[in-house]
């Protein structure tokens, strides 16, 4: 079969990797992908969210299926896209429907589906402009810290995690003021939760759900969890404290509830959920739903996938994902990011890069990389997802650490202390 895969990231290109080793795939493409997916399928000039193009892509190629990596064009409806157009509809769309990606794109949609179906997550209240008083009344009666989430997408940064009151009560009002333009008119205020954070994927046909293993992924760009947030520094599968009985908490109180949840409120979905979860004092808890798969945690979930993902997708699409279930490598995976210095503020691009060939004990995924007069260049902030197999967590990183000082770039720069709180 013909696959298309949508993205340029760390993570389309573990998909990428992932996809082309199944014996069901003929031809598969990215679009608009980087320097690393052009070595497991063909590269296709398309933004992610040029439906018409990709639609017309999709026609011209004989494409049976998409697979959409980030979020934004499942948000923008790609899904409800194909399935309206007669010439379209049967082709095979690995991502929910626009009104169920709103568990992704909208924070209240997400708390309030999660209130309708008595799934664990934070007590919160959401407000707007007209409703800055009450809002306040609202931070007055919690304890710091204070949580405010900007309601819609925006790119992992609408978070602000404030230590006092007065603070929160002028960041609220700097959000209502457009501090994240129209994402924050609406601002989800709750209660700060204590714990430490874990990554579960499910691949779900709607009705029933295969879960993949689970990651641990590290957001800040300094060493001890330090410094600004970033599109995530590095990840870790398994998960020490993620174990049989904390996993059956999940699947019972968050995963079957979710799933359950969606066909009761007729939320068509076919595709990734993402749980963001927390673990409090031995409790999983729900931080967020994302409507796709992580990054840079799919760049250590796809190492310990054994299953064919292609055969997954399939039954998927055709609603027969019961009684399957996906089998794991043993082994520990994890994932160091190289990325530019200065990221995630100014950074430069275009550096070359060189050493990839000297690698050999790790499998090195491209983030943010292009071919320029035929050497591969950096062209973003996260530039490099350096992944390795150990039979347990240390040699994993020792693999990785290894091939990443073998890689240079100017001002490259990456986190030693990856899976140091676990
Ligand atoms: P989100 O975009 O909702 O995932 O939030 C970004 C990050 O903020 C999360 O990964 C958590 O580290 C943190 N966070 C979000 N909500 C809470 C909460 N209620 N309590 C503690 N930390 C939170
Ligand atoms: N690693 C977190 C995310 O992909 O949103």
């Amino acid at each position: 079969m013909r696959i298309l895969l949508l993205g340029s990231g760390g993570r389309e290109h573990a998909l990428a990797w992932k996809i082309a080793q199944s014996t069901k795939v003929e031809k598969l493409y990215i679009a608009p992908g980087n320097a690393g997916t052009s070595a497991v399928g063909q590269n296709v000039p398309i933004a992610v969210c040029d439906f018409d193009a990709i639609a017309r892509f999709v026609l011209e190629n004989e494409v049976s299926m998409v697979v959409v990596g980030p979020e934004d064009p499942l948000v923008k409806g790609i899904y409800d896209y194909f399935k309206s157009d007669a010439r379209l509809s049967h082709v095979a769309v690995i991502g929910p429907s626009r009104q169920a990606a709103q568990l992704e794109g909208s924070k209240s949609f997400a708390k309030e589906f999660m209130q309708r179906h008595s799934i664990p997550t934070a007590a919160y209240k959401s407000f707007d402009a007209t409703q800055l008083d009450d809002a306040y009344r609202f931070l007055e009666g919690l304890k710091a810290p204070y949580v405010l989430k900007a309601d819609g997408l925006c790119a992992g940064k609408g978070v602000l995690i404030v230590p006092t009151l007065q603070e929160a009560k002028e960041q609220l009002k700097q959000m209502f003021d457009g501090m994240f333009g129209s994402s924050s008119a609406t601002v989800v205020i709750e209660e700060f939760l204590d714990g430490i954070e874990c990554s579960v994927f499910v691949l779900t046909d709607g009705s029933d759900y295969v879960i993949l293993p689970e990651a641990k992924d590290y957001k800040r760009v300094g060493e001890g969890n330090t410094g600004l947030n970033t599109g995530g520094m590095g990840s870790i599968s398994p998960v020490p404290f993620a174990d049989a009985a904390w996993m059956k908490k999940v699947e019972e109180r968050i995963i079957a509830p979710t799933v359950k949840g969606l066909a009761a409120d007729g939320l068509l979905y076919k595709g990734f959920i993402f749980f963001g979860l927390i673990n409090v004092e031995g409790e999983p808890m729900v931080i967020e739903y994302n409507v796709r798969m992580g990054d840079p945690e799919t760049e250590s979930v796809m190492l310990r996938l054994k299953s064919d993902i292609v055969e997954m997708f399939q039954k998927v699409d055709a609603g027969t994902l019961a009684g399957t279930t996906a089998e794991f490598d043993a082994r520990t995976a994890v994932c160091v990011m190289l990325v530019s210095g200065g990221y995630p503020e100014a950074y430069g691009k275009g550096y070359e890069i060189t050493g990839l060939d000297a690698v050999d004990g790790s499998i090195v995924f491209h983030a943010g990389t292009a071919v320029k007069d035929g050497k591969t260049v950096t062209s973003g902030g996260r530039v490099l997802a350096v992944c390795s197999y150990g039979k347990n967590r240390a040699e994993a990183l020792d693999a990785s650490f290894a091939s990443a000082n073998k890689i240079d770039f100017e001002k490259k720069y990456f986190r030693g202390d990856i899976g140091f709180d676990l």
